[in-house]
């Protein structure tokens, strides 16, 4: 069975508190629970892991990179600062798809550099918590044919 992973970055196991004006009012649990619902409708294998610690986030990418077939990443502030990250998925060479709740190239310049933007096979930024859902679509179309489709 295919499998999928999702990668959350610091401070997002905030989310549905923190900045709501920014972020929106879906807590990560939401948006976990929604791709758990929709990998079960499409019959593949899908495992979250947040962290706020940048080795966390390499060890997991490196332990369950390997194994998987895409990994779905919204490294929060670490896309402006990760070279590590970076390092860690083109290692595992596994096909990355980067999210962002936020339309980061809108916000302050820091934020429009991202140390995974050029090795992603694409970004989506700003759609709030369903940019995951379109990220999840986006990963679907990754896999073989007929790999996806419940
Ligand atoms: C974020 C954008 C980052 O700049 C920020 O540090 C985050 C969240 C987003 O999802 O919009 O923590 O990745």
């Amino acid at each position: 069975m295919a499998r999928i992973l999702v990668v959350h970055g610091p401070n997002l196991n905030l989310l549905g508190g923190r900045e709501q004006h920014v972020y929106g009012h879906t807590t990560l649990s939401e948006i976990d629970r929604q791709l758990q619902h929709a990998a079960c409708q499409a019959g593949l294998e899908i495992e979250c892991f947040q962290s706020n610690h940048e080795g966390e986030l390499i060890d997991f990418i490196q332990h369950k990179g390997a194994g998987a077939d895409v990994l779905i990443i919204n490294p929060a502030a670490y896309t402006h600062t990760s070279i590590a990250i970076r390092d860690a998925i083109l290692a595992v060479a596994i096909p990355a798809i980067e999210v962002h709740l936020s339309n980061i190239h809108r916000r302050e310049p820091f934020r429009r550099h991202s140390y995974l933007a050029d090795i992603a096979v694409g970004q989506i930024a700003g759609f709030g918590a369903h940019g995951y859902l379109l990220a999840f679509q986006a990963a679907c179309h990754l896999l073989p044919r007929g790999a996806a489709g419940g």
